[in-house]
């Protein structure tokens, strides 16, 4: 992966990155259940028994039968976690330190008391000399050409209902009909045009995250995610399959580039990422994969508060460099769902806005900009709570070549393939746009196309 990491220089250190944590899941989570007192006992009982019950490497398990925590480390744990283990068996947190220095336990005690370990010999530097002088001077390796490409945005209401019509096949009751006929050019270009990897901004409906943790911006790192049971039973569609390698690449580099992401490894997808897959690919068992990778982006839009369009908007232009910045040729497309106007909740419920609705889209395919910086009391007012939503796809637009980095005019051009908006769906407007994507200097894009309908 293209990711910097010059913090593997640093001597005696082992820092805890997305590698480190997918290479010591198992073992993390097998100290975390030592937080229970039972655990603890039976684990104290039958040490190999209680391993046993987890997805441990032979290699993990010895580590931890032999409590060599420097090897619990390099095999991917990490100490808060495995300091449970310690804990475990009565040990302090300079019992556990001391034991990875290869010194006794007093004399680490008395390094300590006499100030500590001196920096003198522990810095980069030292490192990088001591590995010249072992393995001889690599030049580093010149960087790698390839990087991926945005081929497309999507933009797509998840009504939970489209989602059910397609399950129990209703698609072609003239109420559905008339909502699947939009999507009918999308499902043929998608297929001539199927990416890599789509990025799938959504909102998590109190089904992944309850209240107990309401994280703003989520990146789904782990591998698979399951679908969701919203309490009618799980869709019967196939679960989907993440990019850990290319989602940490992508969290690396936006919260460096200040978007604080929470990183989440296991979640279960609900109608908000499942029925724009449903749309956008139609019909598929349970056992056929998706066609492509996934990786959710979740953004908060259920408690407030919720975070701005500008915010979304400057989060999507830096997606574009974190996409960009990354070594290997994919097709990516970015998609943002949710909307168009409605409401779920009240006296008001069943509120639609269609001059508003119209007027977002227009304005999303050629003012983003003033889009964005729009508030969320007109949404609420003009599009229903629930419209709110709508924020999300200001992410997927930031992402797009005809927009600089500074939020001006950008070298490439986006252009609308696809428009289609329709009421009612459920309780809700149906909206949905395809806009290709002509960075720049991408030769197979032909002629600059104008971002205009
Ligand atoms: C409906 C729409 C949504 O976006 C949602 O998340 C739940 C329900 C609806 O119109 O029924
Ligand atoms: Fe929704």
């Amino acid at each position: 992966m293209t990711m910097d990491k010059p913090y593997l220089d640093v001597p005696g250190t082992t820092i805890f990155d997305a590698d480190q944590s997918a290479k010591g899941y198992h073992l993390n989570q097998f100290c975390m259940s030592l937080m229970k007192p039972d655990n603890r006992a039976r684990f104290i009982a039958d040490q190999s028994a209680y391993l046993d019950e987890w997805e441990l490497s032979p290699e993990q398990k010895q580590a931890v039968l032999d409590l060599d925590l420097n090897e619990c480390i390099r095999l991917g744990g990490n100490i808060y976690f495995l300091s449970k283990i310690g804990a475990t068996f009565g040990l302090s947190f300079q019992q556990m330190a001391g034991s990875m220095t290869g010194m006794t336990e007093a004399e680490y005690r008395d390094m300590m008391l006499a100030g500590g370990r001196s920096i003198e010999g522990n810095r980069i530097r030292d490192a990088l000399a001591a590995r010249i002088v072992e393995q001889g001077y690599a030049a580093p390796s010149p960087a790698a050409e390839a990087h991926p490409t945005i081929s497309a945005s999507v933009y797509t209401s998840h009504v939970p209902a489209i989602g059910a019509a397609m399950d129990l096949g209703k698609t072609e009751e003239p109420y559905w009909k008339a909502v699947f006929d939009g999507y009918e050019w999308s499902r043929q270009w998608m297929a001539d045009n199927t990416p890599d990897v789509v990025i799938l901004v959504y909102n998590d409906h109190a089904t992944a995250f309850d209240l107990h943790l309401i994280p703003t911006f989520v990146i789904g790192t782990g591998p698979h995610f399951p679908v969701a049971d919203e309490g009618y039973g799980p869709r019967p569609v196939p679960p989907v399959e993440g990019d850990p390698d290319f989602a940490a690449h992508l969290a690396q580099a936006l919260i460096l580039d200040d978007f604080d992401l929470t990183l989440v490894n296991e979640m279960a997808v609900d109608h908000g990422l499942t029925v724009p897959l449903s749309l956008m690919f139609g019909e598929r068992p349970p056992d056929e994969p998706w066609p492509c990778k996934v990786i959710p982006l979740a953004v908060n839009v259920v408690q407030y508060p919720v975070p701005h369009g500008a915010r979304c908007y400057a989060l999507g232009r830096a997606l574009r460099r974190a996409v960009e910045s990354y070594d290997k040729p994919l097709r990516v497309q970015i998609w943002g769902t949710g909307g168009m106007s409605h409401q779920l909740q009240g006296p008001r419920a069943g509120l639609i806005n269609r001059e508003w609705d119209n007027a977002f889209l227009d304005r999303l395919i050629s003012d983003p900009a003033g889009q964005a910086e729009v508030g969320h009391l007109n949404y609420v007012e003009e599009a229903g709570s629930e419209g709110i939503e709508l924020v999300m796809w200001l992410i997927a637009r930031g992402a797009m070549a005809d927009i600089a980095d500074d939020g001006g005019p950008g070298a490439g051009t986006t252009e609308v393939l696809h428009r289609f908006y329709h009421v009612p769906a459920s309780n809700t407007a149906v909206g949905h746009l395809v806009l290709a994507n002509h960075a720049a200097q991408d030769p197979a894009s032909g002629p600059a196309a104008p971002t205009q309908e």
